[in-house]
């Protein structure tokens, strides 16, 4: 069922990727855990080692995802088998053998100090190797292919990935530019160069499951990367209100940040319109849904949550607190892990030699990630309400004071945490486990054996 036989490549890394979401899971359940009993495994696991595992091996697995979705669909839109599927195998195992070396490490104590870039510089150069690899590997398919929109933009949001990755080697020892640079990495990868993956892998899927013309999706595709582009960059600003810099950054950050809600907003109307429009339904039901709910969860954790503390006098208030947790929350599950379980969901079944299977199963697990992470966003909203409310707008409340007062919302965050781990699993068990009903999801009966043609 796969065009081209290098596609095979992607099962590699959506299986790696898969287990690292499950490791990540398991983490965030337990630094959910030891907010409400702080005392849990605080000697062997503390608190800030394990949420940077949380964190890391988020980063690492939506990576592997974006790697794997484009070398599944970077065959069959440039019509071309991948460059070198060796160099393709070597960058997996090197990338993932840098974070399971991380991992191991961090176990130990062994890390440094910024947040999301905690790997040591060995791992760092390891992890840079191997993306030059890929870029190396994915350029030199695409340069001699078909050239189409969804394969150019791809490989110009992977290119901006790897490029600002390395402002993560430079950390200047005047505290004002570290921060600088390191939002450069950490901001400027979801709300810019991220955004253009995530647009050309819904592009991809869009294509495929609405049967609308090409053209049409491509000219969106335009307008999302011009405005992800347009307001992502200077919509940095929204992280330099308190750092340190000049004062026109909150001017600057205010309206470039509030612009950001634009392209993911462009991304549900063309998500929608595009369903709409299209009349064929695609055979694949979950992956229909997930190409579908990506965007708008999307628009909400990002758009929405983001526009809530996006303006620098509401910023000031709001800093650090659980409101910028819930957050981060929303948006990184609505945009990178959606569109990545939009694209597995698609994948997958071509990539087992199988019917659409197990759509129940995955359709069930799309509502039980989609709401358990909708309800922990809303608890840590509340919590962070009222956490802004008693430390910084009433005041006179010490941290440690208001966080007991907000105790009921981290059992909250602990629950809606359970549900979505057993969404996570059943996830894995629809696209991996057995496949019983591959034929029976649609209805399709096995073709009938054919029958002796009698003589004539
Ligand atoms: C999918 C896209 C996005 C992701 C994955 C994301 C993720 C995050 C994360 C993880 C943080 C916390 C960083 C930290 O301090 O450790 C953060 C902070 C922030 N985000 Fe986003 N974000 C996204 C889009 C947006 C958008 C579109 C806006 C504005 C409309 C926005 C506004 C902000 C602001 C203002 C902060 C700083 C919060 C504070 O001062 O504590 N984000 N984001
Ligand atoms: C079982 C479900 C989960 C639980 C219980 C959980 C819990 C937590 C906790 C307790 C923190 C630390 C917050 C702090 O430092 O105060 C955290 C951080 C974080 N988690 Fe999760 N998490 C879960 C799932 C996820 C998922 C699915 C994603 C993304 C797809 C995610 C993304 C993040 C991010 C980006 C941060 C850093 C946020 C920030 O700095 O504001 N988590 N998580
Ligand atoms: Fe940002």
């Amino acid at each position: 069922m796969l065009r081209y036989q290098t596609q095979k490549l992607a099962y590699l890394y959506f299986v790696g990727a898969l287990v690292l979401f499950l490791a990540q899971v398991l983490f965030g359940l337990i630094i959910g855990l030891v907010y409400v009993l702080p005392n849990f495994l605080s000697v062997v696991l503390p608190f800030n080692i394990a949420r940077m595992i949380h964190i890391n091996a988020l980063l690492v697995w939506l990576l592997l995802g974006f790697f794997g979705a484009t070398y599944y669909l970077i065959p069959e839109e440039v019509e071309r088998d991948i460059h070198s599927p060796l160099i393709a195998k070597l960058q997996f195992w090197l990338f993932f053998g840098a974070a399971a070396v991380a991992v191991v490490g961090y176990l130990f104590r062994i890390h440094e100090g910024r947040e999301f870039l905690e790997q040591p510089i060995y791992v760092k150069i390891a992890i840079a190797v191997a993306v030059l690899m890929f870029l190396y590997n994915v350029s030199m398919t695409v340069l001699h292919g078909r050239k189409t929109a969804v394969a150019s933009v791809l490989l110009l949001g992977l290119w901006g990935a790897g490029v600002f990755f390395f402002f993560a080697f430079y950390e200047p020892a005047n505290l004002v530019l570290d921060k600088i640079y390191w939002w450069w990495v950490v901001h400027i990868w979801v709300e810019g160069v991220w955004e253009l993956i995530m647009a050309a892998i819904l592009a991809y899927l869009l294509i495929k499951v609405t049967g609308v013309d090409r053209e049409v999706i491509e000219k969106w595709l335009y307008v999302i990367v011009a405005l992800a582009l347009f307001s992502g960059l200077l919509g940095t600003g929204h992280h330099y209100y308190w750092i340190g810099t000049p004062g026109y950054w909150r001017w600057i950050g205010s309206i470039f940040g509030a612009l950001e809600i634009l392209p993911f907003f462009a991304m549900v109307v063309w998500a929608f319109y595009l369903l709409y429009q299209g009349g064929r339904r695609h055979e694949n039901k979950a992956a229909v849904l997930w190409s579908i709910g990506c965007p708008l969860m999307a628009f909400f954790g990002a758009g929405v949550w983001g526009f809530m503390h996006t303006l620098s006098p509401i910023n000031y208030y709001t800093h650090g607190t659980q409101v910028t947790a819930a957050h981060g929350h929303l948006a990184f599950f609505g945009a990178y892990a959606m569109v990545n379980f939009a694209i597995i969901t698609y994948a997958m079944p071509s990539l087992r030699g199988l019917m659409p299977f197990n759509q129940v199963l995955n359709m069930w697990s799309f509502w039980l990630m989609t709401s358990g992470m909708a309800f922990m966003t809303f608890t840590l909203t509340f919590a962070g309400v009222v956490q802004t409310h008693m430390q910084r707008v009433v005041g006179g409340y010490s941290y440690m004071d208001v966080q007991d007062q907000i105790a009921v919302f981290f059992w909250m965050r602990l629950g809606a945490g359970v549900v979505f781990a057993v969404g996570a699993a059943l996830f894995v068990y629809a696209v991996l486990g057995p496949a019983r009903e591959q034929l029976l999801a649609r209805g399709v009966q096995p073709e009938p054996e054919p029958q002796p043609q009698p003589a004539e």
